[in-house]
């Protein structure tokens, strides 16, 4: 399928966005990407800088909750798709600020589907137009020791953030149900790979490690998700956009479970390795317990069986090889960092960190 499409992206200078747009303009090379995004203290345009000349790219530095610019998009572009990823998604923020995510993450979507349902009306109901909505497994709450989600999980969220999100969840389902568009939904595990910003474990991890500062690892530590690699989900979004059925949910998981205790030990040999760290000074000593996050789902786990016999999409990439190139990634592009450590991120390190009391792991 590549004739020219033009996709209409949000949150294309986020984590998983960015990855999106580089990995769709490699794959489908003839299609057009607008991608819209407020520059939060998550958003970045230099993750896609190369691609400041290129045609094929157009930035709308703008909010979706800003319903006159919606318009304006939608009726000055043919929007053949919407791949929605703008969001507030740190679930830790979303505990000391829940209001900005009800703001994006419900608002925002119900904003976004309002302008994408007048032009697909508009435009005589085009079968082929697509709303992606891209969300995540923590609607479904929390895992004991054993079971996977699916797509018939019950909802359940636990934090701010995974209720604004099976908020948002609803709403595009009730788009399709009440009014026809051919939305389809994606929940997927937790990501990781370049341009994650570092406040999630992974990122934050491996670049306290490097710089010799504390590692903090909420509660036992044993708290499980289930990893996977960006280029695998931005793989399964092209797949869901071009081959998914309008209304149906897709579960997209890395089958990578692992507990937090055992990713951060990992994360510490490969940091320690590549800095020539004798055992005596191994990066482990770092690791601190510190208090736990309120509501901390236990586990994580998806069962992908339906996107992988339907639509027949598989994870590529093995945890211990993908977590060892993401640690290489970080240690190599300072400059990046540098840059997304801004004061609004120290401020932000204080607040969270700054009252839990923790011991070290020895
Ligand atoms: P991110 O926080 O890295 O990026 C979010 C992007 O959205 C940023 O560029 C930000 O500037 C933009 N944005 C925020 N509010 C906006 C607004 N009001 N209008 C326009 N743009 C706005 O997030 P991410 O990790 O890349 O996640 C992308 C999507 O995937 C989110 O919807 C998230 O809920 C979902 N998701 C993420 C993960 C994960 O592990 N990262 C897992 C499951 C689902
Ligand atoms: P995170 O990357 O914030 O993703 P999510 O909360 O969406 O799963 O956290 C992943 C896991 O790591 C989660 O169980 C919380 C834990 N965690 C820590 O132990 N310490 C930290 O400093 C952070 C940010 C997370």
């Amino acid at each position: 399928m590549d004739e020219k499409r033009t996709i209409l992206v949000t949150g294309g200078c986020g984590f998983i966005g960015s990855n999106f747009v580089r990995y769709l303009l490699g794959k489908r090379p003839g299609w057009r990407i607008i991608n819209l995004d407020a520059l939060t203290y998550a958003g970045n345009p230099a993750n896609l800088a190369d691609f400041k000349d290129d045609e094929r790219y157009i930035f709308v530095n703008g909010d979706i909750c800003d319903a006159a610019l919606l318009a304006d998009i939608f009726m000055e572009q043919t929007i053949d798709a919407v791949v929605h990823l703008a969001a507030e998604s740190h679930v830790d923020r979303s505990i000391h600020g829940p209001m900005t995510f009800v703001k994006t993450n419900v608002e925002g979507t119900c904003r976004l589907l309002e302008a994408a349902l007048k032009s697909w009306r508009q435009r005589g109901e085009p079968e082929d137009f697509r709303f992606l909505h891209v969300s995540t497994d923590e609607v479904f709450g929390s895992l004991g020791p054993r079971g996977f989600f699916t797509e018939a999980t019950p909802y359940d969220p636990s934090s701010p953030y995974s209720a604004s999100k099976a908020a948002a969840d609803h709403f595009v389902r009730a788009w399709n149900r009440t009014y026809g568009l051919p939305v389809v939904i994606t929940n997927c595990s937790n990501n990781y790979g370049p341009y994650q910003f570092p406040e999630k474990l992974i990122p934050l991890m491996i670049l306290n490690a490097a710089e010799g500062k504390e590692l903090p690892v909420y509660g036992d530590g044993n708290n499980v998700r289930d990893w996977l690699y960006v280029d695998d989900h931005c793989k399964a979004l092209l797949l869901v956009l071009e081959t998914g059925r309008p209304g149906r949910t897709y579960a997209v998981g890395g089958g990578s479970q692992q507990a937090n205790i055992d990713v951060v030990r990992h994360i510490c040999r490969m940091v320690d390795e590549r800095l020539g760290r004798p055992e005596g000074k191994s990066s482990q000593r770092l690791i601190k317990f510190v208090a736990d996050r309120p509501g901390h789902d236990l586990r994580y786990a998806i069962d992908s069986t339906r996107i992988r016999n339907e639509l027949g999409w598989r994870p590529e990439h093995d945890f211990v090889s993908a977590l060892s190139k993401t640690v290489d990634w970080y240690l190599e592009h300072s400059d990046w960092v540098d840059s997304v450590r801004s004061g609004s991120y120290r401020q932000w390190i204080a607040t969270n960190y700054g009252k839990r009391v923790g011991k070290n792991s020895n």
